[in-house]
């Protein structure tokens, strides 16, 4: 068992006391490295699954009523709905795996994290996994890997309301370690692109500026996306080219981002495959620049952030993570000089002790066989010819 799943349990036997039959589920944070905001119309993305991790501890409720504890903070309520707290996600998760037809009797939970929260790093769909994970084992169950993300996706968008796309929680449930994480959400494949670089890592340091994916800003972008999508007749943005150009000028912006993105994503692929870090890095930055002059969702602070970040030595690229709003920034960076990179960005940010060098790590699919199991994960397009040539590490 794992320290924070350790913690978790301690979380609700000190909050809730004493009880019977625990059951515990961990799940991993994310980090996107290209391909932001295009995951719901059908873009390209690469992605990891990074070494922070949220856990959850369940047990069967003695009184039928549903109770959270997490950080501090307690709820019951008589039936598990969402009420726009910290129960949300993890009543959710059982109303979801209940639509499956797992049945999941009334709940005590317990969360403990070393993700943090809001901060871009997808913590709630971390949340809502390591919740089905730790139901799925107390209820004695099996899910595939696809039916965990349709469950987790389930939950956080018809029962919680909020109208993400796909990429946390796939990135949760497919990465591999040592890999990133391939998605195209047009096709709805995966495949693993090993990471080539043992002397470089990512980054990432919050804002401090607290994001919210359920908040107007986002839903604003996706419906503006997918109206560009409409207007130009296709499925995915994946087929829009240059064709931005003739879209409505209110949406051109946004037609322009994902068209843009979806490319960058699939360049970046090619880098890795390459061992290109210095190209990599420029559509690290790049996607960042669309982000804030096309898509609008950077704040100053991030663009403080990422600039600092890009000043210091042995950094490749630095871009905001996530939804943006606020949120974390990430950067490509010098194992060397990480913490220097790090440093620079919690200058910006005010927030020394929310700094992150993280690594890639592997998903649900692999940590929680025992539940999450796929017989078509056996087939994933795991590309097997690494690239030989290594980056050598280079200042900009
Ligand atoms: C949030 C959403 C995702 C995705 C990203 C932006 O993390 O949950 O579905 O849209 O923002 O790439």
């Amino acid at each position: 068992m794992s320290d924070v799943e350790g913690r978790a349990i301690q979380t609700l036997l000190q909050g809730l006391g004493p009880g019977r039959g625990l059951a515990a589920g961990l799940a991993p944070g994310r980090v996107t490295l290209v391909g932001e905001h295009v995951d719901y119309v059908g873009g390209r993305i690469v992605c990891m699954a990074v070494d922070l991790s949220l856990a959850v501890a369940v047990r069967p409720s003695p009184d039928g009523r549903w109770r959270a504890v997490s950080a501090g903070r307690r709820v019951e309520r008589s039936s598990p709905s969402a009420q726009g707290d910290i129960g949300d996600r993890l009543f959710a998760a059982a109303m979801a795996l209940r639509l499956r037809g797992v049945a999941t009797p009334p709940l005590e939970m317990g969360v403990a994290s070393d993700l943090p929260e809001s901060a871009g790093l997808s913590s709630s769909a971390a949340l809502t996994s390591a919740a089905l994970v730790a139901m799925l084992r107390l209820a004695g169950q099996a899910v595939s890997a696809d039916e965990l993300v349709a469950t987790a996706l389930v939950a956080e968008r018809d029962i919680v309301g909020v109208p993400c796309g796909e990429l946390d929680q796939r990135a949760v449930v497919h990465s591999r370690a040592d890999s990133v994480l391939a998605l195209d959400c047009e096709l709805g494949s995966h495949w693993a692109v090993p990471w080539p670089w043992r002397d470089l890592c990512v980054v990432v340091a919050a804002s401090g500026e607290t994001h919210d994916v359920g908040g107007a800003g986002y839903r604003e972008r996706r419906e503006a996306a997918t109206r560009a999508c409409a207007a130009l007749g296709v499925s995915s943005c994946q087929h829009i080219g240059d064709r931005w150009r003739e879209l409505p000028v209110e949406i051109q912006r946004f037609g322009r981002h994902i068209a843009t993105e979806t490319r960058r994503a699939d360049s970046a692929i090619e880098m890795l495959e390459a061992g290109d870090v210095q190209a990599l890095g420029r559509l690290i930055d790049e996607s960042h620049e669309s982000l804030r002059g096309d898509y609008m969702v950077s704040t100053e602070r991030l663009d403080a952030m990422t600039a600092a970040a890009r000043q210091a030595p042995g950094c490749y690229g630095a871009r905001l993570v996530g939804a943006g709003f606020g949120g974390s920034a990430m950067a490509l960076v010098e194992r060397e000089a990480a913490y220097d990179c790090a440093a620079a960005m919690a200058v910006i940010s005010g927030q020394p002790d929310a700094t992150w060098l993280v690594e890639p790590a592997a998903g649900l699919e692999v940590t929680a066989h025992d539940v999450v199991v796929d017989p078509a994960s056996a087939a994933t397009a795991v590309r097997n010819d690494p690239p030989s040539r290594h980056a050598r590490p280079r200042n900009r």
